[in-house]
């Protein structure tokens, strides 16, 4: 692995280990990522700057064998964007190239504990820059959706989770449903 790369994954490991809460974790590694973000970035290679007409794409550059940690470079082509989704976990994300927007969704009743009659709005929205570090905890559950407003530039966005994301939560607002998705790795359904 790169040293840069096995440096950052180790100190994040570091983290998790030294804390429990979601909150001091994803504080203890938002400088994390960002020093990733100012480093030379050899660890990133052609491979995680994969896109994919049909959808943004998702390119899997560690995914630690304990479960505990993912990483992934996430390509985005003006005018893809997520469904809206929770990811079940913490996570952390810094902005390589490109602008990403992030919409926010509030649950109107709270912790979400059923997959129907859910009551979310629409909250705020946050526009990423190169260099941009940001981050969510669950419970109750970070809702968002992302993506990048057609006629601008390519996107490039780097996602740190705590734990192999291969499935999250896929809302349906207007029916107040959610669903389960798997998500394969190097895809982004
Ligand atoms: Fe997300």
């Amino acid at each position: 692995m790169d040293h840069v790369l096995d440096r950052f994954i180790a100190d994040a490991h570091a983290v998790v280990t030294r804390y429990e809460d979601a909150a001091e974790r994803v504080t203890n590694i938002a400088p994390l990522m960002r020093r990733l973000l100012d480093s030379d970035r050899s660890f990133l290679q052609p491979d995680h700057f994969r896109s994919n007409p049909e959808h943004y794409q998702r390119n899997a550059i560690h995914i630690s064998s304990d479960g505990h940690l993912s990483l992934f470079a996430l390509v985005w082509l003006p005018g893809q964007w997520t469904p809206v989704h929770d990811h079940g976990s913490w996570g952390v994300v810094g902005i390589v190239q490109g602008l990403l927007e992030e919409r926010s969704y509030m649950a109107i009743d709270g912790e979400i504990t059923g997959d129907t009659g859910i009551r979310l709005r629409r909250g705020g929205v946050i526009l990423l820059n190169p260099g941009s570090v940001t981050s969510f905890v669950p419970n109750p559950d970070h809702i968002h959706m992302t993506g990048v407003a057609e006629g601008l530039e390519t996107c490039v966005s780097l996602h740190l989770y705590g734990r192999n994301m291969n499935s999250f939560h896929t809302y349906d607002v207007a029916a107040g449903t959610r669903h389960l998705i798997d998500l394969p790795h190097q895809e982004s359904r």
